[in-house]
């Protein structure tokens, strides 16, 4: 385990609110339950609860939400995700979420990302860079620097603005007007998420029209149920990621290969939800042999209790892979970063700098790369 955690990683799916802390979400909990806003015996089998279906899944976001929708706590919560992301050497964290309205407390969808924002500078004990480079900025690499014998860490954060499929189109439309208003700090696309049984993606066809027009990055969760019709409709789109490709058929393999979509692959949330039914048929696997452009995430990593470098060694002892190829999977994914180009060639000279320890190769840092 400890090289999974020393490999620098790149993590491209993680909801800000499945990733919060076990040790948050429960003194919040005991928070509400000493205000006597609710009861433990109520919530106990939600919290508590191993192996949840996708339905419960969905059930304990609605009681993290009731929780952590105000303006502190999601300040508080985007700093620790933050902190946790970059303890375990993510280099490079694409953090999404939806922004949400609670009257109650005086939140819009706009002051919820201002909250996120304010997490995000708020965090001091390790550099994060947000802000994306202007046009005519020279690369911004700069070796970490050394503080009392230890190199002081630094994490490239971006975010994505999530839309959950319970909205309407003009709450979507609404989600993508801030992510472009949010463009210069650090949004560099959209998500299309939530409960996969509700809801028809179609209503957000419009919005997710809009952001490609205005040249945000899209990507979509397809495949996490059997809805063929779903998945195919979705591919043709050609969002610039999908997450998932659970319920996948040959035709959809097909299209998937020939347009060469990258997958975000989230192997303990795909077994922990049953959409896959054990880690050793996880089509990881066939589309690692087939070079198709992959990603290991972690998705919701406080909800099924993982963290990236854990993803990265069930998949090393599940597949039988090294470190070298490992390695190359991580440093593969930033191909398919929504940041700009000198992020990525920033991430491609991190890489370089660490890949003898791991059997590779330096390769030539180009900004000709290919790029999705
Ligand atoms: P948030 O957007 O920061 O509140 O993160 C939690 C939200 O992410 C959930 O309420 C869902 O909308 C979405 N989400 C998390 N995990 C999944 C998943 O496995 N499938 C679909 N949506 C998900
Ligand atoms: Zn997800």
């Amino acid at each position: 385990m400890e090289w999974c955690v020393s490999m620098p990683k790149i993590e491209l799916h993680a909801h800000l609110n499945g990733s919060i802390r076990d040790s948050t979400l429960l003194e919040l909990t005991k928070a509400l339950i000493g205000k006597g806003v609710m009861n433990f015996s109520e919530v106990e089998h939600i919290i508590l609860k191993y192996n949840r279906s996708l339905k419960e899944v969905f059930k304990l976001f609605d009681l993290i939400h009731i929780l952590t929708t105000d303006h502190n706590t999601v300040t508080r919560i985007t700093r620790e995700v933050i902190e946790d992301f970059a303890s375990e050497n993510v280099v490079y964290l694409e953090l999404r979420t939806t922004p949400k309205k609670n009257d109650s407390v005086g939140m819009s969808k706009h002051s919820y990302v201002e909250a996120v924002l304010k997490g995000l500078r708020s965090i001091t004990s390790v550099d994060v860079d947000f802000i994306p480079h202007c046009e005519d900025s020279k690369t911004l690499f700069t070796p970490a620097p050394v503080i009392n014998g230890h190199v002081r860490k630094k994490i490239f954060v971006r975010l994505l603005l999530s839309i959950d499929r319970r909205e309407t189109t003009e709450a979507a439309m609404e989600t993508v007007k801030l992510a472009l208003e949010m463009r210069p700090y650090g949004v560099v696309g959209i998500d299309l998420s939530g409960n996969p049984s509700i809801g028809d993606w179609t209503t957000y066809l419009p919005a997710l029209k809009f952001a490609r027009e205005q040249g945000l990055y899209v990507t979509l969760h397809c495949g996490e149920l059997p809805n063929s019709k779903e998945i195919k409709n979705m591919l043709d789109f050609r969002p610039q990621r999908i997450g998932h490709a659970c319920f996948f058929e040959d035709e959809h393999w097909r299209q998937l290969k020939s347009s060469n979509i990258p997958v975000e692959i989230c192997l303990t949330s795909n077994v922990r939800t049953m959409t896959v039914p054990s880690i050793d048929v996880h089509h990881f696997a066939h589309l690692y042999n087939a070079k198709h452009p992959l990603a290991l995430c972690t998705d919701d990593s406080g909800v099924f209790s993982t963290c990236l470098s854990k993803e990265y060694k069930i998949a090393a002892d599940s597949f039988g892979l090294g470190r070298r190829e490992m390695f190359e999977l991580s440093r593969n994914a930033v191909e398919h970063i929504f940041a700009d180009s000198k992020v990525k060639e920033d991430l491609r000279k991190i890489f370089n700098s660490v890949a003898k320890k791991y059997g590779s190769v330096t390769t030539v840092s180009s900004l000709e790369n290919i790029c999705i």
